[in-house]
């Protein structure tokens, strides 16, 4: 038997665009407020039972015609400041429907950005909410609190400005392959996006929004949401009481009783644990209360027997005399979640959710990954990362504090990264590889003689042993023991000595007679083989412009004898 259940919806988006503030405005209720500096710091969820839904957006469900049909909504807000945690099941994401909210003001952020990418990359559908509509200068809200009504009813000038708003973030989507709409143009929803303009602060399409998901979800999800027996979750987060774990968590298909047994996949083998208590979340935030059995889709506290390990966002399924079939299923799960590479660098993040939502960015980029793993650093993890070539010799923490094992980090030289904002995560590091494969090529290049230009100048100290003479160091760099040539090849010896004065430079060569061998204005070059100017040659991009061009004249020089000199 089979019955349907709520779908669940991630709000996601750009930090302070006003995801909390819009899931309060639905609920009725002030947690923005409540949070640490206003930013969410972990995700929570919320389920809106059919009655409330009723109540909240009828209007406008009788409005459009749009029966209901569905028993509720789960909604998942997701910390801004952390990528969209891309919570998986098994075959894509969790959340079967999303509201991306963008600030009308800002625009497309890359946070935002990030949102569209993961959205897309699980055919995740979605609505915009366009918020802070009443951020606009003149903004005045319409009594029905519906954004269709508002927007019709602004001034002239206030209704450009909206739409001026409006059409660039419409462009912007543009090229992320999105059509996006106004959501009461739209005659086809498989093929544009809803946009729906909304106030979290006024209440202005608040409703809409939640009409809107109502009708996508019964249009497009009736399958998805089909729930069978077999109980299905995701752990959210683990807490632990003394001697109790508390496993957050999602249960998105089936039932689970109390005494039940569950499954928890794992890195290692799968964790069985018996259920001792269930606790259900209460509608709109209400607090939690004990239930025997709850239903897909809900947010449950589950009690658990067992005390190993449990990570965050794993994935586990009630045991119902099939425990080798799960155990199969979920360390594929598992294992195809976090695929690596053959070479590359070392990851960590703090849930399998967050490590998976950096996997697939670091892809994208083209940057290779050897061990993906969660938890927090461990002095174990830098010993493994010294061992890695030096471009990989790095770690990568995402949403994980920075941990002790600082000193051997230090004493390695092993760099560690870590952000709470998945994309300044990645440019830090891009900028680490570049900078790293910069210093390793110039490595190469240390063995090779400087290259340099020199004039010389009508300062003669000194005629010979050592002959000493003030110069002009036309290019490149003058170094202590470099052999100088004349414009001819003629060696004309060692540099011993460099005196730099305010306004001249003066040099010692042993070995040559000033007035015999050398004059005023001629240039002198250093001397370099064959092989080595190849070397410089392979390495231009590692040269100055300066040194090129002096590199081009040295090979003149050279030719003059031999014409296919370094060729
Ligand atoms: P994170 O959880 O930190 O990613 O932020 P968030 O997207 O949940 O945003 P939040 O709801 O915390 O709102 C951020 C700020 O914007 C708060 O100061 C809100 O009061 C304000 N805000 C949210 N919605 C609106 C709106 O519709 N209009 C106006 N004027 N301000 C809003
Ligand atoms: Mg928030």
């Amino acid at each position: 038997m089979t019955h349907n259940r709520q779908p669940i919806i991630t709000v996601a988006g750009h930090v302070d665009h006003g995801k909390t503030s819009i899931l309060d405005s639905i609920r009725g209720t002030k947690i923005q407020d409540t949070e640490a500096g206003g930013i969410t710091q972990k995700i929570s969820f919320t389920s809106m039972p059919k009655e409330i839904i009723q109540q909240r957006a009828g209007t406008i469900l009788e409005k459009f015609k749009i029966p209901l049909e569905i028993p509720g909504f789960l909604f998942i807000d997701t910390p801004g400041h952390a990528a969209f945690t891309n919570l998986r099941k098994r075959g894509g994401a969790l959340a079967d429907l999303a509201v991306l909210v963008i600030d009308i003001n800002e625009g497309i952020k890359p946070q935002t950005a990030e949102v569209i990418q993961l959205l897309k990359a699980n055919k995740t559908p979605f609505i915009i909410a366009l918020n802070k509509i009443d951020n606009i200068s003149g903004w005045k809200p319409s009594e029905s609190r519906l954004v269709l009504d508002s927007i019709n009813k602004q001034a002239i000038i206030i209704k450009q400005l909206f739409d001026e708003k409006f059409f660039t973030i419409v462009g912007a989507l543009q090229s992320y392959k999105i059509d996006a709409e106004l959501y009461m143009e739209i005659s086809d929803f498989t093929k544009q996006v809803a946009i729906v303009p909304c106030s979290a602060r006024t209440g202005e399409g608040i409703s809409e929004i939640i009409a809107m998901l109502a009708a996508l979800s019964q249009k497009f999800l009736t399958e998805r949401i089909k729930t069978k027996q077999e109980g299905k979750g995701v752990v959210l987060e683990v807490k632990k009481d003394k001697t109790i774990n508390y496993l957050e968590s999602i249960l998105y298909d089936g039932k689970l009783k109390q005494n039940d047994e569950i499954a928890i996949a794992s890195f290692n083998d799968v964790i069985t644990t018996r259920i001792r208590n269930i606790q259900e979340a209460l509608p709109l935030n209400k607090g939690y209360k004990t239930v025997n059995e709850a239903c897909a889709a809900a947010g449950l506290r589950l009690q658990i027997t067992e005390k190993q390990d449990i990570l965050p966002g794993m994935p586990f399924r009630v045991i119902n005399n099939n425990l080798e079939e799960i155990k199969k299923e979920l360390s594929e799960e598992v294992s195809q979640e976090i695929k690596t590479d053959e070479t590359g660098i070392f990851v960590k993040a703090d849930s399998l959710g967050s490590l998976e939502a950096l996997l697939v960015l670091l892809r994208q980029k083209q940057i290779r990954v050897l061990k993906a793993e969660i938890g927090p650093i461990t002095k174990k993890d830098i010993y493994i990362a010294n061992s890695l070539p030096d471009e990989d010799k790095i770690i990568l923490g995402f949403n994980l504090e920075q941990s002790e094992e600082l000193e051997e980090a230090e004493s390695l030289k092993i760099p560690i990264i870590t952000n709470p904002v998945v994309y300044k995560l990645i440019e830090d590091f891009e900028k680490w590889r570049e900078q790293k494969q910069r210093a390793i090529e110039r490595q190469k290049l240390k063995d090779l003689p400087t290259i340099c230009k020199i004039t010389i100048l009508d300062f003669v100290f000194r005629n010979s042993n050592p002959a000493v003479f003030g110069v002009n160091v036309d290019g490149g760099l003058l170094k202590h023991g470099i052999e100088m040539i004349n414009s001819i090849d003629k060696k004309i010896g060692r540099i011993k000595t460099i005196q730099e004065d305010k306004s001249t430079v003066a040099i010692s060569i042993p070995g040559v007679n000033f007035e015999r061998e050398l004059t005023v204005g001629e240039s002198l070059y250093s001397n370099l083989s064959e092989f080595q100017f190849r070397k410089f040659k392979e390495n231009k991009s590692l040269l100055t412009q300066d040194e090129i061009r002096i590199l081009q004249e040295i090979a003149a020089v050279k030719r003059k004898a031999n014409v296919t000199w370094g060729v």
